[in-house]
């Protein structure tokens, strides 16, 4: 099937640019779907919550806000990623609603969610493991000495590729960051922590009965009427992915880097945006702009940004001076 695909593409230069497309998300899909198989079949006899001795955790990757991530290896034999949840962060009934769900989103600009194990804490999410840790720590350490600007468009093309299958899915993300987009070998981008954000809100909300989500809550990345209304939908999720965008773009730099958050909440609702960064090309900065408009439904889609970050991706790079003078 796949050589016939193949051959198909290799043909199929003049094919409508959507129906290679959806030929491709297919083909994605179907080696999930192969990867998720073996996965089960192997490890865990086609059971969710699986047993946690049988993980093995290797080496420590990083921390987060709500726990640890180690490097882990199941039954010995295969390498997975496993987040470890401190005690209390969450409601094991809650985690469980929303992971049947992210079990089911799957898309090769996703991160896979394999296994959980609930039955006691610390609450282990078991992930693909993806080489090269955050999007973050990827864009600091490289500086640019590395990633060309042909590489950061095809980073942001790959988001936009796993949040407009979201889209698709009328599923919200709620925390897109670079620090929630994870690397592989070849720059290959991937969407972690999709819904996780909802569970430890509901969790929050639950204790605290009030929509204070502490001084953790990311509100650089955060759109206006959440920061107002707690009004979440898609368009919030473009809202950050215009700040993703600007992380890309200055290789991990903290947004509004000379605001205090507090100053970031009063300002950003009443109008106040970054301006263009160094060295970023306008029709980038245009993009981020659009992703900032304060009316969300005025917001491009993400399939919008996809078409739009791939267009400009397959041009000549030596248009792209051209380019920026039309905006
Ligand atoms: N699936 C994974 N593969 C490789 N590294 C990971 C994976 N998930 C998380 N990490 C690493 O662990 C760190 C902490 O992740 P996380 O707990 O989600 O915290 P945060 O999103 O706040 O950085 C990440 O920055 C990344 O370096
Ligand atoms: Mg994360």
């Amino acid at each position: 099937m796949v050589s016939n695909f193949r051959e198909l593409l290799a043909r199929g230069a003049n094919l409508p640019k959507v129906f290679v497309l959806s030929l491709l998300s297919a083909l994605q899909l179907h080696n999930n779907e192969i990867m998720d198989s073996i996965f089960d079949s192997r490890l865990n006899n086609g059971r969710w919550e699986i047993d946690r001795s049988t993980i093995k955790l290797l080496r420590k990757l990083g921390a987060g806000q709500f726990g640890e991530v180690f490097e882990g290896l199941w039954n010995g034999t295969t390498s997975v990623a496993v987040k470890t949840l401190k005690n209390g962060s969450m409601d094991a009934e809650d985690f469980l609603r929303e992971a049947q769900i992210m079990k089911r989103l799957r898309h090769a600009k996703l991160i896979q969610l394999y296994a959980v194990c609930t039955m006691e804490e610390p609450i282990y999410i078991i992930t693909e493991l993806m080489k090269n840790g955050s999007l973050l720590e990827y864009l600091q350490k490289d500086k640019g000495s590395t990633l060309s600007f042909s590489d950061q468009i095809e980073m942001a093309a790959q988001v936009a590729s796993g949040m407009s299958f979201l889209e698709l899915q009328n599923y919200i993300h709620r925390d897109l960051a670079a620090r929630n987009v994870l690397v592989g070998e070849n720059n290959i981008c991937k969407v972690a922590d999709f819904g996780l954000a909802r569970v430890f809100m509901v969790s929050r909300t639950k204790q605290r009965t009030s929509l204070n989500y502490g001084t953790k809550f990311p509100v650089r990345w955060t759109a206006p009427e959440v920061i107002r209304y707690n009004k979440f939908t898609i368009k919030s999720d473009v809202w950050s992915f215009g700040i993703l965008l600007y992380e890309i773009m200055t290789f991990g730099q903290m947004p509004y880097p000379t605001m205090t958050n507090y100053q970031v909440i009063q300002q950003v609702p009443e109008g106040h945006r970054m301006s263009c960064p160094l060295k970023c090309p306008k029709f980038m900065y245009h993009m981020m702009t659009e992703c900032w408009n304060g009316k969300e439904q005025e917001r491009p889609t993400f399939e919008t940004l996809l078409w739009r970050l791939e267009d400009y991706f397959e041009q000549d790079v030596s248009s792209y001076d051209d380019a920026n003078n039309f905006h």
